[in-house]
């Protein structure tokens, strides 16, 4: 079967099924074209709350089908590929982290979304890279916090915030493979260019950057940035809705440099055109969860996204 074929089925299936297809910017270019919504975390998740489709087919990485599942549990969510993990879903066992939230009894747990619905379910709070800052800064100065899996984020929320957040110690093992050097390489190589960069990667990387922030922070910024070159630390993916938003600007990824396929997320990359299509028409694999899961998990997704709300990051 050809790409053709793929699109129109995925097409006819949408419309037969009434589903919604959710792509984060990390999918392949040719996922982002079908997706009816593309975004970062934080507002895919939010899509997946508010969406009234029979089928909800998540086109990201597992956590993030699952948090949709979670937050609009009475609709069928497939992903196209359900062995699509993350590698700081899969730093944070759920049996290993309970024990490690029991040597902190006054502490919050403030858990990124990258982790699984087990985690979420240990955790009062929920963030993205999105609004991370923005609320550990709400919360009392006082507040004990224990942040987990990403320990990159953690540290760089801890050093623009002055927190001492206890830092679980899992990392995004693309973004944490960025090296500062490779940057700065790039940098000698363009004079003009700013770098950006997500929070996943690394302190060293991060403090050579001139804009740290998540998917959807860094499309925004270039877009009203008065530089016309990019360094980009972060997932391949992105480039495709950075070119199609900035057809006058250039982009460089740190896999120029290095001359590999190190800055593309193979999880991310596991989701195909041929295997989108197979999923809506099987409607397979589908994610399940239990009642009691989804109970507990959602309270602190549901807590994050009210109080993002009320702190003017998302409508
Ligand atoms: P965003 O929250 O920026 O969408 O990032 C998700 C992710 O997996 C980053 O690696
Ligand atoms: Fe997980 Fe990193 Fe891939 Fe994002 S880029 S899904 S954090 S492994």
């Amino acid at each position: 079967m050809d790409n053709e074929f793929y699109k129109n089925e995925i097409i006819r299936l949408k419309k037969e099924k009434n589903a919604v297809i959710l792509g984060h910017y990390y999918q392949r270019d040719e996922i982002q074209d079908l997706s009816d919504y593309i975004g970062d975390s934080l507002a895919l998740a939010q899509k997946a709350q508010e969406c009234d489709n029979d089928i909800i087919v998540f086109c990201g990485v597992h956590f993030m089908a699952e948090t949709a599942k979670i937050l609009n549990p009475s609709r069928k969510v497939l992903l196209p590929d359900i062995t699509a993990s993350c590698s700081l879903a899969e730093s944070c066992p759920g049996e290993e982290f309970a024990r490690f939230k029991a040597q902190y009894p006054d502490h919050m747990v403030i858990s990124y979304v990258n982790c699984t619905a087990e985690i979420k379910a240990l955790s009062d709070l929920i963030c993205t890279s999105g609004n991370a800052e923005k609320l550990v800064r709400s919360l009392p100065e006082e507040q004990k916090i224990i942040f987990a899996p990403d320990k990159n984020l953690g540290s760089y929320i801890n050093s623009v915030t002055g927190r001492h957040m206890v830092l679980w110690d899992g990392v995004c093992m693309v973004h944490d493979a960025m090296k500062a050097e490779t940057v700065m390489q790039l940098k000698a190589e363009h004079p003009d260019a700013a770098v950006i960069a997500h929070p996943e990667c690394n302190a060293a990387l991060l403090q050579v950057a001139d804009f740290v922030g998540s998917t959807k922070a860094m499309l925004t910024y270039i877009g009203q940035s008065g530089h016309k070159k990019f360094i980009v630390a972060t997932e391949t993916g992105i480039l495709y809705e950075m070119r199609k938003n900035n057809p006058d600007k250039e982009f460089i990824t740190l896999n120029a440099s290095q001359q590999c396929n190190c800055a593309d997320c193979s999880y991310m990359k596991q989701n195909t055109l041929e295997k989108l299509y197979l999923c809506m028409r099987d409607e397979t694999p589908e994610i399940e969860l239990d009642a009691a899961t989804i109970e507990a998990a959602a309270r602190p997704i549901v807590r994050m996204l009210d109080m993002s709300k009320k702190l003017g990051i998302i409508k």
